[in-house]
């Protein structure tokens, strides 16, 4: 394990049963509280942004947009919300999938992408891969090209890469963790 990965694996604090009985979550709290730790993270997810030409940075709410939003700024490009359903105020895309625990509907601004842009989907965790295979597909259908997904941690034994393939193309899914 490199010197990042371990200071970003000692950040990240596992509370069990929440939320709900059977679920370990990993909160990252402890590494945004931590500005070495943050800051790491930051570069290292700039890094993969900046070496697949990305033109912008999608964040998936909610944790997302906190890694995402100083990734697009460390990287020059914009930063694009996808949201939950009912919180963008223009006309959206909509796309529902399924989570780790529960459903939902995740929405994008239509008018967000264009066909030049090349997407990097930021977010702190790939579970089941649920969101973002959404995620891509809403980017798809906004007419943007994709440049990967990028991940703090990958949570392998729930089979979110697999179930990516297809979406990607062949674009990278990028996790610096992997539990
Ligand atoms: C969590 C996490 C990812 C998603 C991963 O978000 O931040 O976005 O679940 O799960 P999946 O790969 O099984 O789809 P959550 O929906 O809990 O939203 P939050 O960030 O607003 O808490």
């Amino acid at each position: 394990m490199t010197d990042i990965e371990q200071l970003l694996l000692s950040r990240i604090r596992d509370v069990a049963d929440y939320p709900e009985p059977g679920v370990m979550f990993k909160d990252i709290t402890p590494l945004l509280a931590d500005p070495a730790a943050f800051g790491a993270l930051t570069d290292a997810l700039a890094e993969i942004a900046v070496r697949e030409s990305a033109t912008k940075v999608v964040g998936l709410e909610a944790r997302g947009f906190i890694l995402g939003a100083p990734v697009a700024v460390r990287a020059g490009v914009g930063f694009i919300p996808v949201r939950k359903a009912g919180k963008l105020p223009g006309a959206t895309l909509s796309q529902a999938y399924d989570l780790e625990y529960g459903s939902a509907e995740i929405e994008i601004h239509a008018e967000a992408l264009t066909a030049d842009d090349r997407v990097l989907i930021v977010d702190d965790v790939l579970a089941t891969g649920g969101t973002a295979e959404a995620s891509l597909e809403l980017i798809r259908r906004a007419g943007a090209r994709v440049a990967g997904v990028a991940v703090l941690m990958e949570l392998s034994f729930l089979g979110g890469r697999p179930r990516l393939e297809t979406s990607l193309a062949g674009a990278p899914l990028e996790s610096l963790l992997t539990v």
